[in-house]
């Protein structure tokens, strides 16, 4: 029995650690790989916040606003841009060393921002370096711990969470399958999801591989409300290589401009911020324009900027170039849209509380409001490091528990049916439900999916050694598509980064958001 588990270790779950620590909490965290592995480590553009004389708290919620398309909470957007720039003075004190120049703190702008507020580290490799400071308190923590000094902190790695306990209408638990490949029920007064996104959904990411969703998909399972799935952001500008690097919008930011076969600059016919638009509206001009060149990446021209900017300020980026053998300094570089970041997640309120009382979600796995249809850059790490505070602060609020029968989940069986993997999921995920979507296109998807929902998946004993991870993470994503196309199928119109060629407009009726529970969704 612990009093907090945390589940996941990027900023969301670190934060969270280090808080319920500093609260006085007994906590032990739970990471599926090592601890410094998660979508934060790969963070490169950085974190927004309204820290200088020339910006304000409201210019930061006005943007935010703004990019969400309409559905943001305006609430939670305040909370965001408000308490954001307290949560980053707390990263400068847990060391995490922001780029300076002679003048202090340097910024970068990225599209949709109004003003250049965007924090950033090591140029390019921001998460890195947040990251980094994190798991050094974590473990310097976890050590006091073990040695029996001030924090209690137990941290597990090679721990997946599988499920959620319930009991009585209370999440009491969670199903963790660990490095031995056994599984173990963990109790706990409370469970902090903090498990990032989904990118593995897409043949096409941005994230890395441990992307699998567990968290959206365990607390769907569980009967948790969740929201906004079909707003899945697609980064215009992954590089078109293998492993999908991302190319940080920053670079855009710094005056990169893009370019069609034919040379054309064709950002400047589609929004008059041109290639500094919303990243819905660049990725969607991206993926057309492949459209008509027969799906050949368009080009990113960084020429401009010149070399000792790209090689000082981009870093990552210039190593992934030349990894793949392109001098961005001289050449434009191939980019392409790529599944980056979810706005959909577990339901929470201002605090991180679910509908499920003694479940938090924090982070990507969260859908707090805060970005609406469409998350403006940078606010990402931002929102992780402002909700995972609150959920905390929260955990001393009176825990409202509907009397509910009692369902103890746990029973999931990994894998996917025979004939079908984890490519042919990514793949239809990528033609029905990606950057451009049809009513028609999603509703076979959907038929598909049902199939392959209800087909049986081989006996347990079947799943060969070192594959239990995988198999429980291919049932997660198969479980995510669904829903996720059960939503963009309900949402008949265009809004954000959902866009249907057959709603190519908003309805107003419709700037409200579509929350979804298991009962619900499969009644449909
Ligand atoms: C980027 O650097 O373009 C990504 C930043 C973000 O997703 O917020």
């Amino acid at each position: 029995m612990t009093r907090v588990l945390v589940v996941g270790s990027g900023l969301a779950g670190l934060i969270a650690a280090v808080r319920a620590t500093d609260a006085g909490h007994q906590v032990t965290l739970v990471t599926k790989a090592a601890l410094p592995d998660s979508n934060t480590r790969w963070a490169q553009g950085g974190i927004a916040a309204a820290m200088f004389p020339d910006d304000s708290v409201e210019s930061h919620v006005q943007d935010t606003l703004r990019a969400g398309a309409g559905l943001c909470d305006p609430v939670a957007v305040h909370v965001l841009c408000s308490e954001g720039p307290a949560r980053v003075r707390d990263l400068i004190r847990f060391g995490v060393d922001f780029d300076r120049d002679e003048s202090g703190v340097t910024r970068g702008l990225e599209a949709a921002h109004s003003r250049s507020r965007v924090l950033h580290a090591g140029g390019d490799a921001t998460g890195a370096a947040i990251e980094a400071a994190l798991v050094a308190t974590v473990r310097e923590r976890a050590a006091r711990s073990l040695r029996g000094v001030g924090a209690r902190l137990r941290v597990q790695e090679h721990t997946m969470l599988v499920d959620l306990t319930v009991q009585d209408g209370r999440v009491t638990g969670a199903v963790l399958l660990g490095p031995d490949e056994a599984l173990r029920t963990i109790l706990a007064d409370t469970v902090i999801l903090a498990t990032g996104g989904a990118g593995e959904l897409f043949p096409h990411t941005t994230n890395p591989a441990l992307a699998t969703g567990d968290g959206v998909a365990a607390a769907w399972r569980a009967g948790a409300s969740v929201a906004d799935l079909e707003f899945y952001q697609f980064h215009p500008t992954a590089l078109a290589v293998p492993g999908t690097p991302l190319v940080s919008e920053a670079v855009r930011g710094e005056g990169a401009v893009l370019r069609n076969a034919l040379g054309h600059r064709f950002m400047l016919d589609l929004h008059p911020d041109a290639e500094l638009a919303p990243r819905d509206i660049v990725a969607r001009g991206i993926a057309r324009e492949m459209t008509r060149q027969g799906g050949e990446p368009v080009r990113l021209d960084a020429t401009g900027l010149g070399r000792e900017l790209l090689e000082r300020r981009f870093p990552t980026i210039t190593a992934a170039c030349r990894a793949a053998d392109l001098d961005w300094a001289v050449e434009s570089i191939p980019v392409a849209p790529a599944a980056h970041y979810w706005m959909g997640g577990v339901l929470t309120d201002i605090w991180g509380r679910t509908s499920l009382p003694g479940l938090f979600a924090v982070g990507e796995v969260a859908r707090t409001g805060a970005h609406g249809a469409n998350r403006l850059a940078s606010n990402s790490l931002l929102e992780a490091a402002v909700f995972a505070d609150r959920a905390v602060r929260a955990l001393r609020l009176p825990v409202r528990v509907s009397a509910g029968v009692s369902v103890v989940t746990g029973s999931t069986t990994g894998g996917l049916p025979a004939g079908v993997d984890r490519d042919a999921v990514q793949q239809l995920m990528w033609e029905c439900a990606g950057v451009l979507r049809s009513g028609e296109k999603l509703a076979e998807a959907s038929v598909t999916l049902a199939d392959w929902a209800t087909r049986p998946t081989g006996p347990d004993e079947t799943i060969a050694p070192n594959m239990r991870v995988r198999a429980y993470e291919d049932a997660n994503l198969l479980d995510l598509a669904r829903v996720t196309v059960a939503s963009a199928l309900a949402r008949e119109e265009s809004r954000g980064a959902h866009h249907r060629s057959d709603y190519p407009d908003g309805r107003l009726e419709l700037t409200r958001t579509v929350a979804w529970t298991r009962t619900v969704a499969w009644n449909r």
